[in-house]
């Protein structure tokens, strides 16, 4: 015993002295490297353009470090043409004086959400209320074989915001508006990403948005946040420093300000808080044009390493910023800090030693193992509110269902923004099965789809309605926006769907949304309510727990409002507050299975 015992130590302590051995060449390698750059070369670093903003040969040309996917063109038809476009793009970058590989990134934030096809997971708010960390980490390890599997090596993904107003456009980003449940999360999604990060099936993650993202003042994307210090430190730099011990690669600055200054240019914040005290290594990503959106030259004194120069961008980044530094307005310190970073990224991703897609990844994209993991994310993500009547679970034996709204058989409105399209999509997508494709699949009996709620088949055992938001991403999402749409409530015609079902005594709802909403009334007239959050492709796994194959286990990962007082009170700088009874407590959640 003794002798194994010694024997595991000392394999323990071989593992930690190769592990700093291998971080000791990485630095030298990021030294030697750096000693031979230009300014020209160092500002190209820290560059980062969309795939189509210049020609291929520019890639070389203007010295890009980095590229971003997003909504625009794609990159191909299919998934290797994606990987022979940026094949193509690397080729230029490895045609340089020093030939330094590019990194690709993509807002893959449930799944990857940009490629049809792809298996798409449910938003973060269904993982947080599944609280299964391990859940987490299988489906963002899936995530990232299917990015790499598109050519792609850097994801922008998880969201660690703590949510403090369910007005905001992008609560279902986040896990959840616990801190603690966060945390945990956080990690298992960073393990998750990045696995062994030099293996090619794995991706760099980036915890986003530093910080107080969720926390501003009404719940308005990229707002102020004023909080005091305290709270910054006790509920939103937590998920942070958690995801730095993951070993995070990246975290992407904020739209937001924080008491008037903004976050992109909060060097308190982003150098001595994040970078100095929390010793995190990786890189510091501006949002969209954050360089000329947040002050310039103040963007990168105060932290930023690499900036999203799009849109038009690039030119005033590239010569802006070689001025501010031959000025001495930048220091040249400041400069090789930020090249450093990104290159001792990319020796640790591997991409110096593999800088091409693996081919042999295409065939895993949306394969059937990894949408199993997506389907049990979403069963273990419903959160049963009501159910009263033995209204649930189902009897696959009784003779007759009616389904009710459009939520009930649409692919893109049941998956919420980011998917496929920057907003969403409101038509059925590739690979996804809907809500009634799986009750169909479990239940052999009479199924009517009564698509617009017309209420004529009280007839049938069974009602099951389904209603929600539909989806949304960032600005568009906030409630009161000018360019949103959204509300508290349901629409007129998803409450008008109930109200033709109300007391049959056999009415199921399910909510589709990417937050709590007021729905007292419509809670009231229904048997059994379940909150389904944004399921994803995974549709069918709605039925599996209807018809009782599985218990529900979710657990609300947010506490849940009563009435529009409710809302706006709860939230806001007054989070917590103790005088508000919610209508159901954050971890509330029914089960089949009583105690
Ligand atoms: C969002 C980020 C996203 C970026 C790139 C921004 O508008 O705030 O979350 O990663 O766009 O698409």
């Amino acid at each position: 015993m003794l002798f194994a015992g010694s024997l595991l130590i000392s394999c323990r302590q071989v593992i930690a002295v190769e592990e700093t051995n291998t971080d000791l060449i990485i630095e030298l390698k990021v030294d030697s490297i750096l000693a031979l750059m230009t300014l020209d070369e160092k500002i190209g670093q820290m560059s980062q353009v969309r795939h189509f903003d210049l020609e291929e040969k520019e890639f070389a040309s203007r010295l890009i470090g980095s590229v971003i996917h997003t909504e625009g063109p794609l990159p191909g038809e299919n998934a290797s043409d994606w990987q022979a476009k940026f094949t193509a793009l690397q080729k230029q970058a490895l045609s340089t004086r020093l030939g330094i590989p590019l990194l690709f990134a993509v807002d893959a934030v449930h799944g990857q959400n940009t490629y049809e096809g792809a298996t798409i997971f449910p938003h973060n708010i269904g993982l947080g209320a599944s609280g299964n960390a391990r859940l987490v980490e299988e489906a963002a390890a899936i995530t990232a074989i299917e990015t790499q599997a598109t050519g792609i090596n850097w994801v922008f993904s998880p969201c660690v915001a703590i949510p403090y107003n369910d007005k905001w456009g992008r609560v279902y980003e986040a896990f959840s508006e616990s801190t603690d449940l966060t945390n945990e999360l956080a990690k298992a999604s960073v393990r998750g990403h990045q696995g062994n990060l030099s293996d090619q099936s794995t991706v760099l993650a980036t915890a986003k948005h530093f910080i107080g993202d969720g926390a501003t003042d009404n719940g308005i994307e990229g707002g102020e946040t004023s909080l005091g210090v305290d709270e910054i430190v006790d509920r939103l730099l937590p998920p942070y420093r958690a995801a730095v011990e993951a070993g995070v690669g990246s975290i992407m600055a904020s739209f937001n300000t924080m008491s008037g200054q903004a976050m992109h240019a909060h060097r308190a914040l982003i150098t001595d808080t994040l970078k100095i005290g929390m010793g995190f290594d990786g890189i510091v990503v501006s949002d969209w044009k954050g360089y000329s959106k947040f002050g310039e030259a103040d963007v990168v004194k105060a932290g930023i390493d690499i900036c999203m120069a799009v849109d038009g961008d690039l030119d005033d980044f590239q010569t802006g910023l070689k001025g501010e530094v031959e000025s001495g307005n930048v220091a040249q310190a400041r400069i090789d800090d930020a090249v450093r970073r990104i290159l001792r990224q990319k020796f640790r991703l591997g991409l110096f030693e593999n800088p091409f897609p693996d081919a042999n990844l295409i065939t895993k994209i949306g394969s059937q193992k990894h949408r199993d993991v997506a389907r049990q994310g979403v069963r273990e993500s419903l959160v049963l509110l009501k159910n009263e009547n033995n209204a649930l679970p189902l009897d696959k034996e009784i003779s007759k269902i009616v389904v009710v709204g459009e939520f009930a058989d649409n692919a893109g409105l049941q998956s919420g923004g980011w998917t496929i399209n920057w907003q969403g999509t409101t038509e059925n997508y590739s690979g996804a099965t809907t809500i009634l494709e799986g009750i169909k699949e479990i239940y052999q009996g009479d199924i009517i789809y009564d698509k617009n709620g017309t209420g004529d088949h009280t007839d049938a055992d069974a009602v099951i309605v389904v209603v929600g938001e539909s989806p949304y991403a960032e600005f568009f999402g906030d409630i009161g926006h000018e360019a949103s749409v959204q509300s508290h409530n349901l629409s007129e015609a998803h409450k008008n769907y109930i109200d033709a079902y109300a007391n049959t005594g056999k009415l199921i709802t399910i909510l589709i949304s990417g937050r709590p909403m007021v729905v007292t009334e419509q809670i009231g007239h229904s048997d059994a309510f379940v909150a389904a959050w944004l399921p994803g492709s995974e549709g069918d796994g709605i039925a599996e727990v209807l018809f009782g194959d599985y218990d529900f286990k979710g657990k609300l990962p947010h506490s849940w409002p009563k009435s529009i007082s409710d809302y706006n009170n709860k939230y806001g700088p007054n989070f917590w507050d103790e005088s508000i009874t919610p209508l159901f407590p954050f971890g509330y959640g029914l089960q089949y299975k009583q105690g």
